[in-house]
């Protein structure tokens, strides 16, 4: 896939801080995954603050947001509510957990845009969720999985690998 680079667009409105956005999906690129992987129902591994969960919500019928801090989930679910969404289900805790696996059995499709550290050294045990770990937890329940883990670096904004 072509890499370009994109204006930092967020939602307007959406409850964020700096960091967040600075580690947040654009506008654009979020409506444009959210077009790709249209589906009934689709995973949202590490929502972040739900930049990408909101642009699931629209072209999806129903969406499950899981996230492991609790503050962005918190913010997640106040900017579905801004943005009028409600066909998404938030869930608290690490994504790789059985009991989360569990839950997300319905799903169609799994996404996750990983925690990449701002580092030149690149070591896939340094994101967060392990894409392999990822793979093994999901793969009892869809072999439709899309996940970004490409390491940002300064000439990079980012990428994502359909497995
Ligand atoms: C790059 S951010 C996601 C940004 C989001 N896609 C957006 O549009 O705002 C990665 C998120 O994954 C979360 N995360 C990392 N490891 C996780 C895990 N094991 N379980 C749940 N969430 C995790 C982090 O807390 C972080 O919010």
């Amino acid at each position: 896939m072509p890499r370009v680079k994109v204006k930092k667009e967020v939602a307007k409105n959406a409850l964020s801080l700096s960091e967040d956005i600075r580690f947040g999906t654009p506008e654009l690129v979020a409506d444009y995954r959210a077009e790709r992987l249209q589906c009934k129902v689709i995973a949202d591994l590490g929502c972040g603050v739900g930049f990408q969960t909101i642009a699931f919500a629209k072209t999806c019928q129903k969406v499950f947001a899981a996230e492991k801090d609790q503050r962005k989930l918190e913010y997640a679910q106040k900017n579905a509510e801004l943005a009028g969404l409600k066909n998404i289900e938030f869930m608290h805790g690490d994504v790789v957990d059985q009991a989360i696996v569990k839950r997300l059995a319905e799903c169609e499709i799994v996404f996750c845009d990983t925690e990449r550290p701002l580092e030149e050294k690149r070591s896939l045990e340094r994101i967060s969720p392990n894409p392999v770990k990822l793979v093994e937890a999901y793969s009892q329940i869809t072999s439709k999985m899309a996940i970004e883990y490409v390491f940002p670096s300064r000439s990079m904004t980012g990428g994502v690998k359909f497995l």
